[in-house]
């Protein structure tokens, strides 16, 4: 072989391995897509935290802060609607660090102007509640 048949052989070589490459990336992103797909369901997974831990005090018979967690009521009262205690909304659609809701549940409230305690009081959520709450929101915040 010529230099120049091993120059354009190894040319060959490096083309053919740039593409194998971009298309071994683009099957690992398949799973990224399967997660969106499968999305927090406002109905299927929030909800029912509300109404294990919080309609107790926020029903509409008796709303601390003036604030409805019961079916029907939670999503009107939560998205783009202000926050009583600080200037940020309680839910910002796809924006967790602009909503007030997900501070009051990880105790960072105070950190964003805001007062009052933890929520629930002296029953923190767990971490995978937290997380789901987190998700629903920087997916949009539906009411799906
Ligand atoms: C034992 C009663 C009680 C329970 C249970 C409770 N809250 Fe509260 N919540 C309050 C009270 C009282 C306030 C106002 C004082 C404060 O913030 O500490 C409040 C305030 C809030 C606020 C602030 C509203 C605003 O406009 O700024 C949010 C958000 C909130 N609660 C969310 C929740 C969520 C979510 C849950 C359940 C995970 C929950 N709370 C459970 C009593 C409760």
């Amino acid at each position: 072989m010529s230099p120049s048949h091993i120059y354009r052989l190894s040319l060959l070589i490096i083309l053919a391995s740039l593409t194998l490459n971009v298309w071994v990336e683009g099957c690992k992103a398949t799973p990224v897509k399967t997660v969106v797909k499968n999305g927090v369901s406002f109905s299927r997974d929030i909800q029912p935290v509300f109404d294990a831990k919080c309609v107790n005090c926020h029903r509409s018979t008796n709303a601390r802060a003036g604030l409805v967690l019961e079916s029907g009521a939670a999503y009107r009262d939560l998205v783009n609607v202000v926050s009583e205690q600080s200037a940020l909304p309680l839910v910002t659609p796809g924006d967790a660090e602009k909503s007030y809701l997900l501070d009051k549940v990880k105790g960072t409230h105070a950190t964003k102007g805001g007062r009052g305690g933890l929520m629930p009081p002296a029953s923190p959520l767990p971490q995978e509640q937290l997380d789901l709450i987190a998700r629903w929101i920087a997916e949009g915040a539906s009411d799906n």
